[in-house]
């Protein structure tokens, strides 16, 4: 089934996971103003899923809300099914619901481990699996996996998080190599701190400390969050140019740059962070007094 390359984003079909809010539904506006096809925004956020699609189509685009948890194989493979058998193509699969948990690692729980592993890892691997094979099938499309720059460095506060997007990178760097062969590309999306719910726990996630959203938004603002419309557009315009491993908002690039050949500056820098963040927030110093009595 060999039937063309991948359109640019003007008449393409689309697929993203997580669309419902933040980064996968700034994405979907953005594809709309470039003239998408048809955009399918898949969420377990119906509702937030359908104010999505109704942006969209305010721009002028055409979109489809599927319910979706991507925890759910047979549903995402559902998903591509339909997906396929509607439109005959995908070109684009933004692979991107995700949710994060802040706590150090001694004080996290069984269940918080799950939530990550199961929807950060297991959920972009169901993704993957129903749609790669089908983009290898038509020698074409773009697999993008939202990992994170917690994927490329050190986060504490953020350990499981990290090592769910660690995983993200590296499968994705993998599947790059692998696509190239025929046609299919795939990169991996790797924010930096952006404003979106996700800051304050998003619609799964949370934090263990018994934080207020402003004292969750204080800590992201050390590391500057950019805003989510000039992130979606800097993201299309990379995924445009085939960059592998995308970085917005650029001003992470050259730590992480610099981590890369200087891992001791690395911890050094998050050492003291770290510290600051328990100095500064004495609900985090409590929460983790009361919960290492617990354990
Ligand atoms: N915002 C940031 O600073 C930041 C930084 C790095 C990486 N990321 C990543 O970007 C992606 C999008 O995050 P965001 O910031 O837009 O957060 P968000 O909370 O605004 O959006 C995440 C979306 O994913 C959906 N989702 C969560 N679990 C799901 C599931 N099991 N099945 C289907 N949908 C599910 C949520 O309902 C929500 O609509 C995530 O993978 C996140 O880890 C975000």
């Amino acid at each position: 089934m060999k039937n063309g390359k991948i359109r640019t984003y003007g008449d393409c079909v689309a697929v993203i996971t997580g669309g419902a809010s933040g980064i996968g539904r700034a994405i979907a506006e953005e594809l709309a103003r470039r003239g998408a096809a048809e955009i399918i925004v898949a969420d377990l956020q119906k509702d937030a899923a359908a104010e999505t699609a109704t942006a969209i189509r305010g721009l002028g685009g055409r979109a489809t809300v599927v319910d979706l948890d991507v925890r759910d194989d047979d549903a995402v493979r559902q998903l591509a099914t339909s997906t396929f058998e509607r439109f005959g193509r995908v070109d684009y699969v933004f692979n991107n619901a995700g949710t994060g948990v802040m706590g150090e690692t001694h004080l996290l729980q069984k269940r918080e481990w799950d939530l990550l592993i199961d929807v950060n890892i297991r959920g972009v691997a169901n993704v993957v699996r129903a749609f790669y094979p089908r983009l290898v099938e038509q020698s074409f499309g773009h697999m993008v996996n939202t990992a994170s720059c917690a994927g490329l460095m050190c986060t504490p506060f953020l350990s499981v998080y990290s090592a769910t997007k660690h995983a993200v990178v590296g499968l994705s760097k993998a599947m790059r190599v692998e696509a190239t062969r025929f046609g299919v590309r795939v990169s991996a999306l790797c924010p930096g701190a952006v404003r979106t719910p996700l800051l304050t726990g998003g619609a799964i996630g949370g934090s263990i400390y018994e934080l207020t959203d402003e004292e969750k938004l204080a800590f992201w603002e050390s590391m500057k969050p950019g805003e989510v419309t000039p992130f979606a557009r800097d993201t299309l315009d990379a995924v445009a140019k085939n960059e592998g491993i995308i970085v917005f908002p650029k001003h992470n690039r050259t730590p992480l740059t610099l981590f890369r050949l200087l891992p001791r500056l690395e911890e050094t820098i998050f050492g003291k962070l770290h510290a600051k963040t328990l100095r500064d927030f004495p609900a985090i110093a409590s929460m983790i007094r009361r919960r290492e009595k617990q354990n």
